[in-house]
């Protein structure tokens, strides 16, 4: 196996230290990209002791980790400069990945930067959600990729694809016979796919304030769910192929509603009590502008016109500092067209759930159960996974370390997954849709289903 370096521009922030580096360490501690050569760089003024005390923090102490940690360097760098990036690019050894840690607009100017900046043969960028503002800005972006390197060597990761519930989503459906002829329009009723957080703000409020719910979750996580659950069959789990087929049903989506007021909801919380401890207002967490209106809870109910899904709403839901702290998708199945007479008590409709932490398949439905034999009984089958063998940022850089972009977005998904949202976003800044509230600890307000 050639040499590998992972040069990681923004090492000083937050994602890398809480995602990225634990991340790397699961996946070099599994035995893979060994020997691997780590660069940290940021405009902080650290040194390499300082860096390595993070990398080691992160990685633990598997033998398979320590010639990385140990080794591991720190530049200090202004990453809209070529120069210093000419200079991290001189330390690399082989083949190349770069990833931009980095908020949209930084990481835009490092890749203008990079024009200027002979990339090393086969160099892999490395993009973290959100890819842009939105559709113009991702379409900028995207345009000055393709002026450094080709598609397939741009991973847009976004850590839900990683996560072992969501890939799961692919053998549940195409791996079995029993599932997949039911879900359609015929069978569907409705389907939720729902992310609702017990964590608050997290200190992040210089990036969350500008993001909000929609874009943080919804635009990016659970739109990609979306694709794989409402996705053709793909002949095969290839980076084309599977892409193209998370491509097709996303440009097939849209909001449920001309009217975003309708289709959308957004809130954001005040103060109250969360698992016994006291939670302040949204407006007043440290670094929050409460002028700015940003949501921390959002609902989009959109429509996906392909004939297998038209006139089925999904429900797209995500919030923070929720009381509820449900993570998973639901397909709800219309009623049987005749329950036969004298069979009682048969009103919950049959449900398919996917949780997504605890991961988690089950099956609701009903059954003359132990009782009386003519009164139905709702029972559920249920299977819990344990985690997958790698944390979801290790799945990730997996594909970038091996070359495959399959679970990486797509430019045009990237663009598309901005514009299904914007007419919502439209809507929002121009006050149509207001912004209500819910207390730290509820279960926040939901739209009703169409
Ligand atoms: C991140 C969002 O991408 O995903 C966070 O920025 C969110 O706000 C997180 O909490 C949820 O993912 P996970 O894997 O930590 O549950």
């Amino acid at each position: 196996m050639t040499d590998q370096t992972l040069i990681i521009l923004g090492a000083t922030g937050d994602l890398t230290g809480r995602l990225l580096l634990p991340g790397l360490g699961a996946l070099l501690t599994a035995g893979h990209v060994p020997g691997l050569t780590l660069i940290g760089a940021a405009v902080d003024d650290w040194d390499d002791t300082r860096w390595r005390a993070r990398v080691h923090d992160a990685f633990g102490d598997a033998p398979a980790v320590a010639e990385t940690a140990d080794r591991t360097r720190y530049l200090r760098t202004d990453v809209t400069h070529a120069d210093d990036l000419r200079r991290l690019l001189g330390e690399a050894r082989g083949s190349v990945a770069i990833f931009f840690a980095l908020p949209p607009a930084v990481t835009a100017e490092a890749c203008r930067a990079l024009l200027d900046v002979d990339l090393p043969e086969g160099t892999r960028l490395v993009l973290e959600k959100p890819f842009g503002t939105g559709s113009a800005a991702a379409a900028e972006l995207n345009a000055l990729l393709a002026r450094l390197v080709p598609e397939e060597r741009v991973h847009r990761v976004d850590h839900f694809l990683g996560k072992s519930t969501v890939l799961n989503i692919l053998g549940l459906r195409f791996a079995n016979r029993i599932f997949e002829p039911l879900l359609d329009n015929t069978h569907v009723e409705s389907v939720e796919i729902v992310f609702d957080e017990d964590l608050a703000l997290e200190n992040r409020a210089g990036y969350y304030d500008h993001a909000g719910a929609l874009a943080d979750m919804i635009q990016s996580h659970l739109l990609q769910i979306l694709g794989l659950l409402a996705m053709e069959a793909p002949f095969a789990l290839e980076a084309a192929e599977f892409r193209d087929r998370k491509s097709d049903v996303l440009r097939a989506t849209r909001p449920w509603s001309d009217d975003p007021a309708e289709c959308s909801l957004r809130a954001r919380y005040t103060a109250g009590e969360l698992g016994g401890r006291q939670f302040s207002s949204y407006a007043d967490e440290p670094g929050v502008d409460p002028d700015r209106g940003t949501e921390t809870l959002a609902e989009l109910i959109v429509a996906v016109d392909t004939w297998r899904w038209a006139g089925v709403p999904f429900r797209l839901r995500s919030g923070k500092a929720l009381g509820s702290r449900r993570k998973e998708a639901v397909i709800t199945f219309k009623k049987p067209p005749r329950v036969p007479d004298g069979l009682r008590g048969c009103d919950q409709p049959d449900r398919l759930r996917i949780g997504f932490g605890p991961d988690r398949l089950a099956v609701d439905f009903n059954i003359n159960g132990p009782g009386d034999p003519f009164v139905l009984d709702p029972v559920t089958l249920a299977a819990e996974f344990g985690e997958g063998d790698l944390p979801p940022y290790g799945e990730v850089l997996r594909g970038v370390f091996e070359d495959d972009p399959t679970l990486s977005v797509r430019a045009d998904t990237a663009e598309r997954c901005w514009r299904i949202v914007e007419p919502v976003t439209e809507a929002w800044r121009a006050g149509k849709v207001p912004l209500r509230e819910y207390p730290a600890g509820s279960c926040g307000p939901t739209l009703p289903l169409p």
